[in-house]
């Protein structure tokens, strides 16, 4: 499609700038460096955590763009690596919040849950991104062959997931989720438009 002739930023780049909100909560978990998590470290972890793998799930959408826009395939070797941070950080979410929120009561989770009925709604996409994580290695690619890419297309439904358990959270002010929900719309929307796009082009040249 393009061919802005953009590379990829490297590997090392990537990997160091996706830790730096994980580096950023040990330093202030352990107040290191003058940081400090603030008058409730709980939600702060959970809040840093939370959004980090938000933002890792669409910045992993964003990579087929950046590839059809540069015309560079390197972009898509970042693209397993952004997806694992994500998942990284989701799992993080949720440790923080059954270990250190619940104090692993699982009596607490039971009432949690009917009262925060969002809660099951992050939970489902972390379901849907551990298959993801499981599956992403060259191993299970060359073992699933094209079911990879079905299986892949999980992904959608996670990002979906993720924005609502986010919105639906949120008291008052929706700005921030309105945005993240007006990001995904185009990701999704750029995706819908290239597959028509690749369905006309293949049915004019079979005429
Ligand atoms: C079993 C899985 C999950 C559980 C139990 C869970 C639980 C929670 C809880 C309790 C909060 C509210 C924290 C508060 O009281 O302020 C929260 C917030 C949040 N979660 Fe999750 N979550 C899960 C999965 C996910 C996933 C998969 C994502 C994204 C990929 C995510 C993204 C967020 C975000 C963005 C927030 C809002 C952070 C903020 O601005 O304060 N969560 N989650």
């Amino acid at each position: 499609m393009g061919n802005l002739g953009v590379p990829p930023p490297p590997k090392a780049w990537v990997f160091a700038l996706s830790a730096v909100p994980l580096v950023l909560l040990i330093a202030g978990a352990f107040e290191l460096a003058g940081r400090s998590l603030g008058p409730n470290p709980i939600r702060e972890l959970t809040h840093v955590t939370g959004k980090t793998a938000l933002n890792m799930v669409l910045i992993t959408l964003m990579v087929s763009p950046a590839r059809a826009l540069t015309g560079d395939p390197r972009w898509l070797r970042i693209r397993r690596m952004l997806g694992l941070w994500a998942f990284a950080y989701a799992a993080l979410h949720l440790l923080i919040y059954i270990v250190l929120e619940l104090d692993l009561d699982l009596r607490d989770l039971g009432r949690e849950l009917a009262k925060r009925p969002f809660i099951w709604v992050g939970a489902a996409a972390l379901v849907g991104l551990l298959p993801l994580a499981v599956t992403s290695t060259d191993r299970w690619m060359r073992r699933l062959g094209r079911r990879w890419q079905t299986l892949h297309w999980l992904v959608y439904p996670v990002a979906v997931l993720s924005v609502w358990h986010f919105w639906w959270q949120v008291k008052a002010d929706i700005r921030e989720p309105l945005l993240y929900a007006a990001v995904l719309a185009v990701l999704l929307a750029w995706r819908v438009w290239r597959r028509r796009r690749t369905h006309l082009a293949r049915r004019t040249t079979i005429n």
